[in-house]
């Protein structure tokens, strides 16, 4: 099976078996906002292969990658116009995007407040900020990160919270009008069966476990989203 890889060409639905889905929440809200008629020019930044890229395609949207590595933006491509850039000077004019969707890309970056400011930069007046990010509250992934601070070979630079998160998206001048977290354990999920493929079986059952372990313990989550209006 071909598993999760943010390096390898995938097809929205094909990489991950279709139980894993339900427990990323953030999908039913990008859709509801990215399918409204007035929502024209998308920039997926730190688009990798195109993963967002495709799944937008699937909604009848299509969307401008950009990264900073050849060979993602190469793989992207199969998916839309991308480019090769710096979410930290992005190459185009002020106020061009409607939405500027940002998945897991923050805590790369190395400097979360200019790549805010540049976001916002290029988003049109009351243009929308999508962010899908990984966030501290999680015990095992804050001491994960600091005995492994990398991931698939990427330095990890951000060590915020979902608190400190919000403050800093709200700072930079952005109203927020959704953040959630999620994804207490499900994250190992995201890594274990691409080790050992058996355990894809168990999916389902883990699926159960993470749902209720969302609801006992939320505030654990290893994952958040927010959707933030440019003020
Ligand atoms: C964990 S991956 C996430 C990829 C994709 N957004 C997704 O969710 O599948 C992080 C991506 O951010 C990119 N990245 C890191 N710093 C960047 C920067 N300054 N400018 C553009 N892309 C960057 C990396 O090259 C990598 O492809």
């Amino acid at each position: 099976m071909n598993l999760m890889d943010y390096r390898k060409p995938v097809q929205f639905g094909e990489n991950w078996s279709p139980s894993r889905y339900k427990v990323l929440p953030y999908f039913r809200v990008e859709k509801a906002l990215l399918v409204q008629p007035d929502v024209e020019q998308i920039l997926d930044l730190g688009c990798a292969n195109g993963w967002n890229m495709s799944r937008f395609g699937q909604y009848g949207r299509s969307s401008i990658g950009l990264d900073m590595v050849p060979e993602r933006v190469r793989l992207a491509l199969e998916h839309g116009p991308a480019m090769v850039a710096s979410g930290l000077e992005v190459p185009v004019a002020a106020e061009t995007f409607d939405v500027v969707y940002v998945q897991h890309v923050l805590h790369h970056i190395g400097g979360v407040e200019d790549a805010l400011r540049e976001i916002r930069r290029v988003l049109k007046p009351d243009g929308i900020l999508f962010l899908v990010e990984t966030v501290e509250d999680n015990p095992i992934i804050r001491w994960g990160r600091r005995l492994y601070p990398s991931w698939m070979g990427d330095e990890i630079n951000a060590d915020f919270d979902f608190s400190s998160l919000r403050k800093q998206v709200a700072d930079a001048g952005f109203q927020i009008s959704t953040a959630e977290q999620y994804s207490v354990l499900f994250w190992i999920w995201e890594i274990l069966p691409d080790q050992f493929p058996m355990m894809e079986r168990f999916t389902p059952k883990f699926v159960t476990i993470e749902q209720l372990m969302a609801r006992l313990f939320g505030k654990y989550g290893a994952h958040c989203f927010l959707v933030a209006k440019k003020r």
